[in-house]
């Protein structure tokens, strides 16, 4: 299933690389964010990315643009497929992470990282809004803030299930939408507020799922992802 990440929602390198070898074949890729990365640094990125594996930096960078540009310089060093960073950072930083990215691409003569914007975590629900002082509602707040990444130059955007047929209508099909927050009928939601099955995520026109926990805290992960990619293939969506 080339269009699902997993994410290496672990502690330890020794944990990632089980999980890695139990899905690697079967699954497009695999992520790593910040409680793995905070445990286990670059090296465990560049072992991946040097084994072949496509890897999702998924650190969320949000600062001045100076440094963003920093930090997407030495992601794309690393050899990362994706990486992304807060689109509530603004315009002027998305842009320096583009340029930065192409830059350095260029440099090592290698095809750039896809570069995504984080819209709204898909942990926040509409009523948490107000929270952190926005007013506008979740779907208006993603449209805007997926408009304003793909006007900088970015490659797509992380979002919700939900908020892909919004997002695909206003910035097209070339557009990379990334999605978390995906679980079985049966499954817990965990902390997510919206969520989808892979199969309504994909036929709704997500470029990518990001699945953690319905994988990688099962008691098989590898017939956890097999089953997901066996669902999509009985609804005939392409995954
Ligand atoms: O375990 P679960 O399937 O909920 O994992 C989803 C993964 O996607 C987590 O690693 C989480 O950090 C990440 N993510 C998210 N929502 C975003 C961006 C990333 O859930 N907006």
């Amino acid at each position: 299933m080339n269009k699902m990440i997993v994410a290496l929602d672990v502690d330890s390198a020794a944990e990632a690389r089980a999980l890695a070898d139990r899905l690697r074949g079967i699954v497009g890729g695999f992520k790593i964010g910040s409680r793995l990365f905070m445990s286990e640094g670059p090296a465990l990125v560049r072992e991946l990315a040097d084994r072949g594996d496509r890897v999702f930096l998924d650190l969320k960078f949000h600062d001045i643009p100076n440094t963003v540009a920093g930090a997407v310089t030495a992601a794309t060093r690393l050899g990362v497929w994706m990486v992304n960073v807060h689109a509530s950072g603004g315009a002027a930083m998305m842009r320096a992470g583009r340029e930065a990215a192409d830059r350095e691409a260029a440099r090592m003569s290698r095809r750039p990282p896809l570069l995504i914007a984080v819209t709204m975590l898909t942990s926040l629900s509409e009523g948490m809004l107000g929270e952190i002082g926005v007013t506008a509602g979740l779907t208006t707040q993603v449209d805007r803030l997926a408009a304003l990444a793909q006007a900088a130059g970015l490659d797509g955007v992380v979002a919700s299930p939900r908020e892909i047929v919004s997002i695909r209508a206003r910035c097209g099909g070339e557009f990379a939408i990334v999605t978390p927050g995906i679980r079985g009928v049966a499954d817990a939601k965990d902390d997510q507020h919206r969520t989808l099955t892979a199969v309504e995520a994909l036929a709704a026109g997500a470029s990518y799922l990001v699945v953690g926990r319905p994988i990688i805290a099962a008691a098989d992960p590898r017939a956890a992802a097999e089953q997901i990619a066996a669902e999509c293939r009985a609804a005939r969506v392409s995954s």
